[in-house]
């Protein structure tokens, strides 16, 4: 039991989630100049947990997930609670005020958030002036999205749809450490269905192959669409030598295995994510690292780790990064240092010297 888990998340769970989630923020971002302070308190460092990826040099495995700090502003203290990268977004080429509220919800049973957020965010051109300003000990990615309009909003063609990424991309493409292609947003009507056809994902390659890309690049998908997704994307992403991986995001509606029951949570709009996904996400990353070609791609492992044995089993599924976000709701910051110091014993135990070593070994 953390003092965060005894003390302050029954505090802060008294009050709204988005309320709550935005204070976080606000309070990460006045306190930017304390990111040694914050590293010094919470960060946990070992040489077996240094790892490249894609050629960029991690101090560890886990990052923060996107999401949590959708418009860059507190960077430099979340990446001093001793994450090993942090992942902005999803950015979006317009400046976007996301869906109607309320559209952030806890399942404390479930150890699980429904959120419905539709993809707020300041906009790419703003953002992009904070990730250039942005001096951070560790990688910076950026999650970049399309713009959400609202419901209401015409639904834009393939062509718009396609420029709106590129917009964002060309803005951040030299300021980010990497991105990460958000095809797959559960939240609004765009991002659950148009990447799930093939000739739309060529053509969004194609057009991307034209940037000139120098930074890694991951694609982050649908894992509703299984073993069949899975398949259509690698073929879709061959010959497009500038896709380094492969992230899961969260399906979209409600999984068939929630504690928590129905009439709680049946009239909140939403994809949930934490201990419910876990399984899905884990199946996903295990029948993707069986068909990618192991030596070009690389899998960003994400949904459900609260633990340093969770994070380890994804990468022995086969990632090569691991990402949180609803563990830091529900564990404090804490948790970052604790699934590191736990990683580096499950490594010895096993006799890996590093986390390569241990990418991908549940397959052997
Ligand atoms: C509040 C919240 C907001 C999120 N926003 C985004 C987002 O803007 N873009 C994105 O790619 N993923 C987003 N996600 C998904 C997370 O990045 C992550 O894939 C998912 O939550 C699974 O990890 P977790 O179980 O550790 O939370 C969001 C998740 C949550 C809970």
């Amino acid at each position: 039991m953390s003092f965060y888990s005894v003390a302050v998340r029954p505090l802060l769970f008294r009050f709204d989630a988005e309320r709550m989630h935005h204070a976080s923020i606000e309070t990460a971002a006045r306190v930017g100049w304390a990111q040694g302070l914050l590293s010094a308190l919470y960060g946990f460092a070992d040489p077996s947990l240094e790892t490249e990826v894609c050629g960029l040099a991690f101090a560890n495995p886990l990052g923060l997930a996107a999401g949590y700090d959708k418009s860059g502003e507190a960077v430099r203290a979340l990446a001093g609670l001793g994450f090993g990268h942090v992942e902005i977004g999803s950015v979006s080429a317009d400046p976007s005020a996301g869906n109607p509220k309320p559209r952030l919800f806890r399942l404390p049973a479930d150890r699980a958030l429904v959120v419905h957020y539709g993809l707020q965010n300041d906009g790419a051109d703003i953002i992009a002036k904070r990730v250039a300003a942005a001096r951070l000990a560790v990688p910076l990615g950026v999650n970049i999205v399309k713009t959400n309009r609202g419901a209401g909003a015409c639904p834009d063609g393939e062509d718009a749809i396609i420029g709106d990424y590129l917009r964002s991309v060309r803005l951040f493409k030299d300021d980010a450490d990497y991105l990460t292609l958000n095809l797959s947003c559960p939240n609004t009507e765009m991002g659950r269905d148009f990447f799930a056809d093939k000739p739309h994902v060529e053509r969004f390659l194609a057009a991307l192959g034209e940037v000139g890309i120098p930074c890694p690049v991951f694609l982050k998908v649908s894992p509703k669409s299984g073993i069949p997704g899975i398949e259509m994307l690698l073929e879709a992403a061959e010959g497009h030598d500038f896709v380094s991986g492969f992230v899961f995001n969260l399906p979209a509606g409600k999984p068939d295995n929630l504690v928590t029951p129905r009439e709680v949570w049946e009239s909140w709009p939403g994809a949930v994510s934490g201990h419910p996904v876990e399984s899905l996400i884990n199946f996903s990353i295990r029948e993707m690292y069986r068909r990618m070609d192991t030596r070009r791609y690389r899998i960003v492992g994400v949904g459900g780790v609260f633990t340093a044995e969770q994070a380890y089993e994804k990468i022995r599924l086969g990632a090569s990064l691991v990402q949180l976000l609803t563990a830091l709701v529900y564990e404090g910051p804490g948790v970052v240092g604790r699934i590191n110091r736990g990683l580096c014993g499950l490594l010895a135990r096993d006799g890996f010297k590093t986390i390569a070593e241990a990418v991908g070994t549940a397959h052997t």
